[in-house]
């Protein structure tokens, strides 16, 4: 026992001769076991830095920045990027307001067959995610949302009718137990889900007896 309180005496002296009274302070750094993020790079405002290659410690805004209170001017491809809500076809899918369009409004450019292509592939994508469960991967209709009794009956699109103003409509503002999709679609995305839906319908009337377009459709389908 007399050993222990010399031990335990000589600890306390080694602590304190080490480590020093709480509150004292220090030349040296104190000894650290967890670092946290007590000492990291940081930048001073206006003040060159390392850590970018180009030596600046501020940053240049992002490309397409808009300061606040200013608005930025209208381009094509913004406008197809965009949720405008202006009233010519390819903002409604119909003409004054009455009849629906057959066919795709000439900004999308279609002319071109890399446009073409580009809309489809975004097409099949937009209809992945926001169609899909619902109508079905192949547009039957019968997707896990009808599997899973949320909803009993389900349009075929394959055998639907509508011309693509009509179309673009339905995905925009919804219709019976299909809800709106438009608020989470920009144009683009809207004509590029109707483009899909024409082309789940192209592929539904194939022809695969004829060798031609089986080849095409079986190279499309990998
Ligand atoms: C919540 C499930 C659901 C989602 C998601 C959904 N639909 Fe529908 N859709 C329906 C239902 C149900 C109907 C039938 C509506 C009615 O006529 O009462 C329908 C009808 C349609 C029609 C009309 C077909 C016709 O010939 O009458 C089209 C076109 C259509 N949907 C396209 C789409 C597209 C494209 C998407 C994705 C952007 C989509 N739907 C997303 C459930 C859905």
């Amino acid at each position: 026992m007399r050993y222990f309180f010399l031990i335990y005496a000589l600890v306390i002296v080694f602590v304190i001769s080490t480590f020093g009274f709480r509150g004292d302070k220090f030349k040296k750094p104190p000894i650290r076991i967890f670092p946290d993020m007590d000492e990291m790079d940081f930048v001073k405002g206006q003040k060159p830095s390392e850590f970018f290659s180009d030596g600046m410690g501020s940053r240049e805004p992002v490309a397409g920045t808009v300061a606040m209170g200013h608005t930025v001017g209208v381009t094509a491809e913004s406008e197809l990027n965009g949720f405008a809500n202006k009233e010519t076809y390819l903002h409604t899918g119909n003409f004054n307001g009455t009849n629906y369009g057959k066919g795709f409004p000439e900004e999308l450019e279609l002319d071109r067959l890399e446009n073409v292509t580009a809309l489809v592939t975004r097409g099949q994508e937009v209809y992945g995610f926001k169609c899909a469960a619902c109508h079905g991967a192949s547009g039957n209709g019968e997707g896990t949302i009808k599997a899973n009794g949320f909803v009993s009956a389900i349009s075929n699109l394959r055998d639907s009718k509508l011309v693509e103003g009509n179309i673009y409509d339905v995905v925009v503002n919804g219709r019976g137990n299909m809800g709106q999709q438009g608020r989470d679609l920009p144009l683009y995305d809207r004509w590029a889900v109707v483009a899909y839906v024409k082309m789940l319908q192209a592929s539904a009337k194939a022809d695969y007896s004829n060798p031609k377009i089986k080849e095409i459709f079986d190279a499309g389908s990998k």
